[in-house]
């Protein structure tokens, strides 16, 4: 892993946890306030229903709070079922996740993720930007093309990417327990970075990777030196699970 700089931990609740959910973090926040945790920074990212709970739990904590999306308007207005960004900011959200594979699978399309990230970030939002390709587009070996593809067109118009933290999540290896080799890992990583710097003169581009990662692979996943931590869903979802891949990170 990169040393120098804070690993992130950032758990993606998906559509799971009730109110007395916030119970199951109780762990994680006595780990916050150890002293090694100065080179961890947590996200957890749970449903909108209990952002608030949260809030309040990891209040004063050493622990952020992000969203799972927010909607592409970026005002207040007549838009049933939806939440904008200054509504999640308004909770205490300081990150959100856009462009995930399962929003995208629900009809967030490049043009939408461009304007989300625009309403994110101009809310002073911190922006988790899922990219990922899936396994015909593997297979065909067409990831390059993809990523750059999801890269240039949910980045255009933005000019600063300093709140942008990139999270390359190959679909088909979200929730399937099927991951990458260490070394091709790193190079997708590499390859991913190359195509960001084409744009941004960046020195501090930020990538984590998502897609299975659980205790027991962690160890393969620490190798991976060009990354900035993880987007971890099933296994975030269990703090003694959460805790042990952080442990192992460093360890
Ligand atoms: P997973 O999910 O860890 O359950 O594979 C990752 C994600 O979808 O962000």
């Amino acid at each position: 892993m990169m040393t120098n700089d804070k690993i992130y931990f950032v758990a993606n609740w998906k559509m799971f946890g009730l109110l007395n959910s916030v119970d199951r973090i109780n762990k994680v926040i006595n780990l916050s306030k150890k002293r090694t945790f100065k080179n961890i920074k947590i996200v957890y990212c749970p449903p909108i229903t209990i952002l608030s709970t949260f809030a309040n739990k990891i209040k004063n904590k050493n622990i952020k709070l992000g969203a799972q999306n927010i909607y592409h308007i970026e005002n207040f207005g007549s838009y049933t079922g939806n939440v904008n960004a200054k509504m999640i900011k308004d909770i205490g959200a300081t990150y959100v996740i856009l462009g995930h594979s399962e929003s995208r699978k629900d009809g967030d399309n490049d043009n939408i993720i461009n304007k989300k990230i625009q309403i994110a970030l101009g809310e002073k939002i911190k922006v988790i930007f899922c990219i990922g390709e899936n396994l015909i587009e593997r297979k065909k070996k067409r990831t390059s093309v993809v990523l750059k593809k999801q890269i240039f067109n949910a980045l255009k118009g933005i000019k600063n990417i300093k709140n942008i933290i990139f999270a390359y999540e190959p679909v088909w290896s979200i929730g399937t327990g099927k991951i990458l080799k260490p070394k091709d890992l790193y190079h997708d990583i590499k390859n991913i970075k190359t195509i960001i710097r084409k744009k941004y003169k960046s020195n501090k581009i930020k990538i984590l990777y998502g897609g299975s990662v659980n205790p027991k692979n962690i160890k393969d996943f620490k190798k991976v030196t060009n990354l900035s931590g993880f987007l971890i869903g099933g296994a975030s979802q269990d703090q003694n699970k959460f805790i042990d891949i952080i442990n192992k990170t460093f360890n």
